[in-house]
């Protein structure tokens, strides 16, 4: 694997790739990897020749109350780790090599709607700065596919909108959710938690299992169905930010009659922000 760190070195090594016809499949990362991420890189070797994966804590996407400087930063460890799994190229480009006139001057990308719902709501400028990182790794590495957990549920909703309104050209593909056997989803921010917070923080995927049965089984009282769980969630420890039953391709309310939903959540356990997700088709 090599590790290149420039946009002009992984621009020389790309025009080799197109020149020998290889596909190039793409995993956005900000390191720290699980095997949530591996996953995503398993899944970019299936559908490509060329695998590059990018590590890169993309300040633009924090908000002015979240910790940028303590984001776990791994850099060894994830490389051995992407080494192992034959990843050909570890981009780790510098903040001032991606945003060259500062955080201040930088052109973004902002896909309206759809960024301010939501997770977009609680964390304004979010999905703004991720459509704009993401935008920019596109044009450094100029991949045919790219690859993204579905834990981020609204994040690759946002990602495939930006796709089609910019006709990017290349498929966006979401990975599914690996989960601990608990069912807790694998996350970088799981680390935060301490051991007491750790016991409890599954009960989020419990809650959203919860309201799928429900769903399942003719329930359509949803705001009856969140309050109920938003109730269990605060007694139980945690601080909810949403429970949303939302349509699963616009992210609009559920409609009793929808077919495709997807169930959202976010909350708070101590400092720790936990969200997950699952789809229900009826
Ligand atoms: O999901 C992430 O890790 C980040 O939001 C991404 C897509 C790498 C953009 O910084």
């Amino acid at each position: 694997m090599q590790t290149i760190s420039t946009i002009d070195g992984l621009r020389e090594i790309r025009r080799e790739w197109q020149l020998a016809g290889k596909s190039i499949g793409f995993v956005p990362t900000m390191g720290n990897l699980h095997a949530g991420h591996l996953s995503l890189v398993e899944a970019a070797k299936e559908h490509a020749d060329i695998v590059v994966v990018s590590i890169f804590v993309n300040p633009l996407q924090f908000g002015a109350d979240e910790d940028l400087d303590n984001y776990p930063r791994t850099l060894e460890a994830d490389s051995e780790h992407l080494s192992k799994l034959g990843v050909d190229v570890l981009f780790t480009p510098s903040v001032e090599a991606i945003y060259p006139r500062g955080l201040e001057q930088q052109t973004f990308v902002e896909v309206p709607g759809i960024s301010y719902m939501i997770c977009g709501a609680s964390r304004p400028g979010h999905f703004r700065g991720v459509a704009t990182i993401v935008s920019k790794l596109f044009n450094m590495v100029q991949p045919n596919s790219a690859f993204f957990g579905e834990k981020d549920y609204q994040q690759v909703q946002v990602i495939k909108a930006m796709v089609t309104d910019l006709s990017m050209n290349l498929s966006v593909h979401a990975i599914p959710t690996m989960r601990h056997n608990d069912g807790l989803a694998m996350s970088s921010r799981n680390g935060y938690l301490t051991e007491d917070e750790r016991q409890i923080a599954p009960m989020i995927y419990q809650t959203i299992i919860r309201i799928r049965e429900q769903i399942e089984s003719g329930r359509r009282d949803f705001n009856q169905l969140i309050n109920t769980e938003n109730t269990l969630l605060a007694q139980s420890g945690f601080k909810p930010d949403y429970i949303e039953i939302r349509d699963a391709f616009t992210l609009q309310p559920a409609s009793f009659e929808g077919k495709e939903l997807v169930i959202l959540i976010a909350a708070f356990l101590g400092k720790t922000r936990l969200i997950d997700n699952i789809q229900v088709t009826l």
